[in-house]
């Protein structure tokens, strides 16, 4: 975590963590979330995540499989972070108790005899979906106490419109709740005022776009539109093909913004994610891919900037919101947001 998002979070509580009362925090459960990068689970090292307050223990079988477990065992409730994975099984380090890592069944309870009758696969720590996708662990939240639908819907996958790209990821902490953080994402009219740069636009480039929206299933879609002739990669992705540039913005449950760009045969796809840690905490996920001749180093240099500037807009937000002030959210600009 940025020392500027722990200072904000520590300013903002105030020691009052502990007397937090357990009301509903908002959470959209029974949704994919991306937990981790793959990269973090490496041979039989157990990691550790947390999504919508539920702490989780990841890993990697043997097979390759990821997994992911509520961080706490069923007997006492330590963490199984604190255990030994053999590849296969998890083992807690209070009693020894061993769990199936990919199903959560209990496998071996030491202490029971011959004699005892308790069934020990009828004992299950809780599990959670685990896939990969683009490089990420995404982990199905289910809501506390339900069971798992019978089928579940597909992990999100970033487009793709060829089979050659580069491909590039990015992530920072918002200290805000995830509502703060949705809206930020969705926000069309912070653009100007908040990524002013030189290799995006200044704020003279205000004008006035009228943006047309129709619904697509868990969301809505900017219907295809040419994009800012004044943004500086537009107006460079038109002279490379010659061709306009079109893109599509898609916002979908519970957290997701795409965008995709094409022009020719050159494309650039993203998603930004916006994924609740705790109710103070959000952290933003964003991955882009694309087949245009721009070297991985250089956009990660821009992406870092833009991402930047919007979670400095949040610590400051971060501030203000600490005294309840009354909010706001006008027709035209915060309707994404208000519907
Ligand atoms: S607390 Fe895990 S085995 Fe007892
Ligand atoms: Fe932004």
């Amino acid at each position: 975590m940025s020392e500027a998002v722990r200072a904000a979070l520590e300013n903002s509580v105030d020691g009052l963590a502990e007397n937090t009362p357990k009301t509903d925090a908002g959470f959209l459960w029974d949704f994919w979330y991306p937990a981790m990068r793959s990269e973090e689970i490496y041979g039989k090292n157990l990691a550790k995540a947390m999504l919508l307050e539920v702490p989780l223990v990841l890993g990697r079988t043997t097979e390759g499989k990821a997994f992911a477990m509520r961080d706490a065992c069923p007997h006492r409730g330590i963490p199984l972070s604190y255990g030994h994975f053999d590849g296969k099984n998890l083992q807690c380090s209070y009693h020894g108790w061993e769990f199936e890592a990919c199903s959560g069944q209990c496998v071996e309870i030491p202490s029971l005899t011959s004699h005892d009758k308790l069934k020990v696969e009828r004992i299950n720590a809780v599990h959670y979906p685990c896939e990969e996708r683009d490089g990420y662990v995404w982990v199905y939240m289910s809501a506390p106490g339900t069971r798992l639908p019978e089928r579940l819907p597909a992990a999100p996958e970033l487009e793709k419109s060829s089979s050659k790209f580069k491909i590039m990821r990015l992530e920072c902490e918002l200290p805000s709740h995830i509502d703060h953080g949705i809206i930020g994402l969705m926000d069309p009219a912070h653009g100007p005022f908040v990524h002013q740069s030189w290799f995006w636009r200044s704020k003279t480039s205000i004008h006035e776009k009228a943006k047309q929206f129709e619904p697509i299933p868990n969301g809505f879609r900017m219907s295809p539109h040419q994009p800012s002739a004044n943004s500086a990669p537009y107006k460079l992705l038109a002279k490379m093909t010659g061709e306009t540039v079109t893109t599509t913005i898609d916002f979908v449950l519970p957290n997701m913004r795409t965008e995709i760009d094409r022009s020719g045969k050159l494309w650039f796809s993203s998603r930004a994610t916006v994924t609740p840690v705790r109710r103070d905490l959000c952290r933003i996920d964003f991955v882009a891919a694309w087949n245009l001749p721009f070297p991985v180093s250089i956009f990660r240099i821009f992406a870092k900037i833009f991402l930047r500037q919007d979670q400095e807009t949040m610590i400051r937000q971060s501030e203000g919101l600490k005294h309840n002030p009354r909010l706001m959210l006008i027709d035209d600009a915060d309707r994404p947001a208000k519907d």
